[in-house]
C-alpha cells in the first residue's frame, strides 16, 4: 500500500465571511484550518467530526469545487487545475462528489435514464447504443431494477434515489469518489443498504473513496484511514481499527466513547454541547475547555499534527503513545 497518493491536500485553510462582517473573509472564521492529508488509490478514507468542525468545506476543497484561501491540492501526482477551466472540468470524470441531501442532488424534469446518462454525454463517453448499455449496467451495479430508468425522482423512494445518485457518481468510472454524509438523510435500513453498497462498489470497482460522516459506527465499518476533524482541523489521524480500538487523542476518546452500543439507539448528547465554542482568534488548543488532559502550556501554543509510530498522528501537546500505553 505504497507509492504515491492519489489525492494530496497540503495545509488547506479556507475561511467564510462572518455574517454581515465589514472586513470579509480575511476576519472570517476558518471553516478549514490548516487541513493536509493523503488519500491512497483504492483505499476509503473516513472523515469524521461533528456538525461544523469543516468535513463539507474540505470534501469541496478536495475537488476543487470551492477556491482555497490557501493551501493546495493535487490529483494523481498534478496540481488541481483551476476551477471551471476546461482541464478541470475534463479532470471532474476522475473526480465525483456525492452530496447529502439524496432527492435534492437529482433533476426533477428529467428521468432516471436522462440523469445517469447525462454525464456520458459530458465527458464525449460513448454513442447512444453505448451508453444506453451503461446506463442498465449503472443501475444493475446499484441493484435498481431496469423498470426505474422511465421514472422521474418523485417516483422512486429516498434510498432509490441515493442508488441513483451514487450510478451518476460512478457512470464515468471515477477514480476518487467523494461522498458526504451519504447516509444521514436515509432510515436505518436503507443507510446500512447503501453502506454496502458503497463498500462493494468501491472494491469493485477499485476507486477510491472519500467517506464523509458525523456517524463514527458507518466510518469505521467502511473505513481503511481515518481522519478526526474538530473545529477545522485535523486531531488525529491514522489506520481506521487502531483509532477505533486505541483512541490517543482526547476528543477521539470521548466521540469513539460515546459511539451508541449495539441496540441503544439513544443519541448520547454532544460533546460539544457541554461548552461554548472557543472564539476563533483564541491561542492555543481549541480543544483544551473541554479536555481532561489540558495542562497549562495548551493555553500557550495549539499543538500540530505529528507522527507517532504505526501511522498514526496526532495534534496534541500533552498526549503520547505511552501516555495512552499506561491510561
Ligand atoms: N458557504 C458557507 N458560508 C459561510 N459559512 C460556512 C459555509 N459553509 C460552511 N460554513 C461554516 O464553516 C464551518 C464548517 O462547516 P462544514 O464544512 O459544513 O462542517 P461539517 O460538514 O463538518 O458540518 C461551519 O461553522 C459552517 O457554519
Ligand atoms: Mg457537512
Amino acid at each position: 500500500m505504497s507509492g504515491r497518493a492519489l489525492l494530496e491536500a497540503t495545509d488547506l485553510v479556507k475561511r467564510y465571511r462572518a455574517n454581515g462582517g465589514l472586513f470579509g473573509a480575511a476576519r472570517g472564521a476558518r471553516a478549514v484550518d490548516g487541513v493536509s492529508l493523503a488519500v491512497r488509490r483504492g483505499e476509503t478514507f473516513g472523515l469524521v467530526g461533528e456538525s461544523g468542525s469543516g468535513k463539507s468545506t474540505t470534501g469541496r476543497l478536495l475537488l476543487g469545487l470551492e477556491k482555497t484561501d490557501s493551501g493546495s491540492v493535487s490529483f494523481d501526482g498534478a496540481p488541481l487545475p483551476a476551477i471551471d477551466s476546461v482541464a478541470w472540468r475534463r479532470q471532474r470524470a476522475r473526480m465525483q462528489m456525492v452530496f447529502q441531501d439524496p432527492p435534492g442532488s437529482l433533476d426533477p424534469r428529467m428521468t432516471i435514464r436522462e440523469q445517469l446518462e447525462e454525464p456520458l454525454v459530458i465527458h464525449g463517453m460513448g454513442n447512444k447504443g453505448a451508453r444506453r448499455e451503461r446506463v442498465e449496467a449503472l443501475l444493475d451495479a446499484v441493484g435498481l431494477g431496469r423498470e426505474l430508468a422511465a421514472r422521474y425522482p418523485r417516483q422512486i423512494s429516498g434510498g432509490q434515489c441515493q442508488r441513483v445518485v451514487i450510478a451518476r457518481a460512478i457512470a464515468t468510472s471515477p477514480d476518487l469518489l467523494v461522498c458526504d454524509e451519504p447516509l444521514s438523510a436515509l432510515d436505518v435500513s436503507t443507510q446500512a443498504q447503501i453502506a454496502s453498497l458503497l463498500k462493494d462498489l468501491q472494491a469493485r470497482i477499485g476507486m477510491a473513496l472519500v467517506f464523509i460522516s458525523h456517524d463514527l459506527r458507518a466510518v469505521r465499518q467502511l473505513s481503511d484511514h481515518v481522519a478526526v476533524m474538530y473545529l477545522g482541523r485535523i486531531v488525529e489521524e491514522g489506520n481506521a481499527q487502531d483509532i477505533f480500538d486505541r483512541p490517543l487523542h482526547p476528543y477521539t476518546k470521548a466521540l469513539v466513547a460515546a459511539i451508541p452500543k449495539f441496540g441503544d439507539d439513544h443519541a448520547r448528547p454532544s460533546l460539544l454541547e457541554s461548552a461554548p465554542a472557543p472564539p476563533h482568534e483564541a491561542t492555543g488548543c481549541k480543544f483544551r475547555s473541554n479536555c481532561p488532559l489540558a495542562a497549562a502550556s495548551c493555553a500557550a501554543t495549539a499543538p500540530v499534527l505529528r507522527s507517532l509510530r504505526a501511522g498514526r498522528k496526532v495534534a496534541c501537546g500533552v498526549v503520547s503513545d505511552e501516555t495512552s500505553e499506561a491510561a
